[in-house]
């Protein structure tokens, strides 16, 4: 998002055009419809097009509305340690070397360690999930999502009474992301959540997207999605998770306080002090049709309004 003291080379006005990604690789998307058209006539009983068997349900937490393409998904990011321009990631993240991996898990739980990507991602069965993606720069993507509920992991590790956060951290390695050798931020990347934020059942730990493995310009090859809030919650990347009772720092706050709150919730009533929060620009929506309105909770309100009852979201943001 736009720093407010900019990187030296940052340009003023991001001149990437709304329709720039185009629908180059719409095979992928094409596909994907396909299946998901398969799965419907297939839970409707109508198909022996494939072996019911076979036929996985759509999640109940997924989105209908139309997914992005991979293409759009994997040009248009942001991933600061590799550079501040939303093409960098897709140009130059894969020279960051995913494999080994292991995330450390501390603090309050019954099961501290450090656990193998490979042990990790068996907690529980991969699922797809089509989740609204909201950038609180005011643009939004739909993403097919592959992961499972971090609620699943943190039960697995046992959280100890008297744990409320969680806190997350990227991997550091200057070595090979270059924006951590460029000053602004204070590296490694970290977020939070509170314990019940984390353990709702939308909050993922995501391990890939259409069906492949995690791109690493969106976080491979393990990254955080939290739907209802804003995209700098969903850190990428991650190494290590920690159980607190206490609310952990978190980037964005540590950077501009006034502007990024520790709840970060998708508010289109609550504008950002450089721009209004109430519409979105959907990417690859074309030149007509990309605006439009945000919902509160990003549209997630059903899933998540009762975790923040009694509080001033306009001072909680
Ligand atoms: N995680 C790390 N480690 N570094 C980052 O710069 N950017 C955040 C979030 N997670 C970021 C990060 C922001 S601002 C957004 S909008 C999303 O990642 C973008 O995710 P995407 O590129 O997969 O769309």
């Amino acid at each position: 998002m736009p720093p407010k003291t900019r990187q030296p080379n940052a340009p003023l006005i991001r001149s990437r055009k709304p329709d720039a990604l185009g629908w180059a690789d719409v095979t992928p998307k094409a596909q994907f419809l396909n299946r998901r058209q398969l799965m419907a006539a297939g839970a409707a009983g109508l198909g022996a097009i494939a072996a019911p068997g076979l036929l996985k349900a759509a999640s109940p937490y997924s989105t209908d509305a139309e997914a992005n393409t991979l293409k759009e998904i994997t040009s248009y990011n942001n991933f600061y340690e590799f550079g501040w321009d939303k093409g960098d990631p897709a140009a130059i993240a894969d020279q960051l070397t995913t494999d080994p991996w292991s995330i450390e898990i501390a603090g309050m739980v019954d099961k501290p360690g450090t656990y193998d990507i490979a042990d990790i991602t068996k907690t529980a069965p991969i699922e797809e999930r089509i989740y609204r993606f909201r950038c609180v720069e005011a643009w939004s993507m739909v993403i097919p999502w592959n992961g499972f509920q971090l609620s699943a992991l943190l039960d697995r590790v046992g959280v100890q009474s008297g744990a409320k956060y969680v806190a997350f951290q990227t991997l550091l390695r200057p070595d090979e992301m270059p924006g951590q050798r460029a000053g602004g931020i204070d590296w490694p990347y970290v977020e939070g959540l509170r314990l019940d934020e984390a353990m709702n059942p939308l909050t993922l730990l995501a391990t890939g997207i259409y069906g492949e493995p995690m791109p690493n310009q969106n976080g491979a090859p393990i990254r955080l999605v939290v739907p209802w809030k804003y995209g700098f919650k969903s850190i990428k990347s991650i190494v290590k998770i920690t159980l607190t009772d206490t609310q952990p720092p978190t980037t964005w706050n540590i950077l501009q306080p006034r502007e990024y709150g520790f709840y970060a919730n998708v508010n289109p009533t609550v504008d950002h002090p450089r721009w209004s929060q109430a519409t979105e620009r959907r990417i690859g929506g074309g030149l007509f049709g990309a605006r439009q309105e945000t919902f509160m909770f990003n549209g997630y309100g059903d899933e998540v309004a009762d975790m923040y009852a009694g509080m001033d979201l306009a001072k909680n943001y």
